[in-house]
């Protein structure tokens, strides 16, 4: 049996570069070797305040992204979280079993929450959800980030916990990282990773970028005291660079010396600038040919959903079974 994978991300604007090299890119190789479903996990978005029609719009753009980037409709689902209601259904059900104590562990919730000035219930209960995304497809891998796996754990202790109260129900999802050269960090503040939140205008290449904002912002890209790429003395900012270019280019270690020791940073940064742009281009131009009809997007999006659905509700069907709520007789 092929393994499922299941992948989540947040339908935020400004999907960049570290996304793509970190998570996307590495998706859209892995892809024909599992049975793949990715969701654009809108519901989790609302847990903090989003303007609608940003969110409407953030939605859109990142399904157009994700095909545009090489995820392949035909084999590959593309799913918005909500247009399953079973998400929902299940997160409920799953959240009857989690203790308080579990979620009030979560890191990401006490950075958050701190950030807030009222916290809503929905961040709370935010890693069950996100669990619930998990088991309703019983995937067998989740690949996440660091950042993202102690939900991924807590998703395997809400599995185990269901399944020693009411009998086995759920596969035990795996973590999977992303490879190396993945972790691309800020291009103004080389020691923080790069994010779709900072607010710096310097700080992340969008990937809808136009090539001479591209260009810009790398050369504008914070490097350290040295003129020219020593591989022994380097900074986190001249090492991010070369990040950024060898996850394009797919050089070896090797390859990268060779080519880059001794180059002064004004010719690095045009280098790193020019792979950025050659790889951000064409996907770009297949952006704008597959929004240009935004039928074409809804139609893939109602396939993706039209063939996890059944998957979603019988697991949700199982689960009300176990729990002894109400289910038709048979
Ligand atoms: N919480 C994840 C993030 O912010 C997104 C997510 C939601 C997710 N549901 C998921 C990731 C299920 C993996 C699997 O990155």
């Amino acid at each position: 049996m092929i393994p499922r994978v299941l992948s989540g991300i947040q339908p935020s604007g400004n999907l960049h570069i570290g996304n793509y090299l970190g998570a996307l890119g590495n998706w859209v190789k892995m892809q024909h070797q599992f049975e793949s479903i990715f969701c654009i996990v809108d519901l989790h978005a609302i847990t903090v305040y989003q303007k609608p029609e940003e969110l409407r719009t953030s939605i859109r753009e990142m399904a157009g992204i994700f095909l545009a980037a090489g995820i392949d409709p035909k084999h590959s689902r593309i799913v918005v979280q909500s247009t399953v209601p079973a998400h929902s259904e299940l997160a409920w059900l799953l959240t009857c079993v989690t203790p308080m104590g579990w979620l009030e562990r979560m890191t990401q919730f006490k950075a958050k929450a701190a950030a807030q000035e009222s916290v809503g219930d929905g961040l709370f209960q935010y890693p069950v959800l996100m669990a619930a995304d998990i088991l309703l497809y019983q995937a067998n891998l989740v690949p996440v980030g660091e950042d993202q796996m102690q939900h991924v754990e807590l998703a395997r202790d809400i599995a185990q916990r269901f399944n020693s109260l009411y009998g086995e129900t759920f596969v035990m999802p795996a973590t999977k990282i992303a490879e190396v050269g993945a972790r691309i960090m800020g291009l103004d503040d080389p020691t923080s990773k790069m994010s779709k939140s900072a607010t710096g205008a310097g700080h992340r290449v969008g990937l809808l970028d136009p090539p001479e904002k591209i260009k810009k912002t790398i050369m504008k890209a914070t490097t350290d005291s040295n003129s020219a790429v020593d591989f022994e003395t380097m900074g986190p900012g001249v090492r991010n660079l070369l990040s950024i270019f060898q996850a394009f280019s797919g050089w070896t270690n090797e390859q990268m010396r060779q080519h880059f020791a001794g180059l002064r940073y004004g010719d690095l940064k045009k280098q790193v600038a020019e792979m950025t742009i050659s790889h951000l281009e064409p996907m770009q131009t297949r952006y704008r040919e597959i929004t240009a009809d935004p039928t074409y997007l809804d139609r893939i999006l109602q396939e993706g959903a039209d063939i996890v659905t059944p998957i979603a509700n019988s697991t949700v069907e199982l689960v009300k079974e176990r729990m002894g709520i109400y289910t038709k007789a048979r």
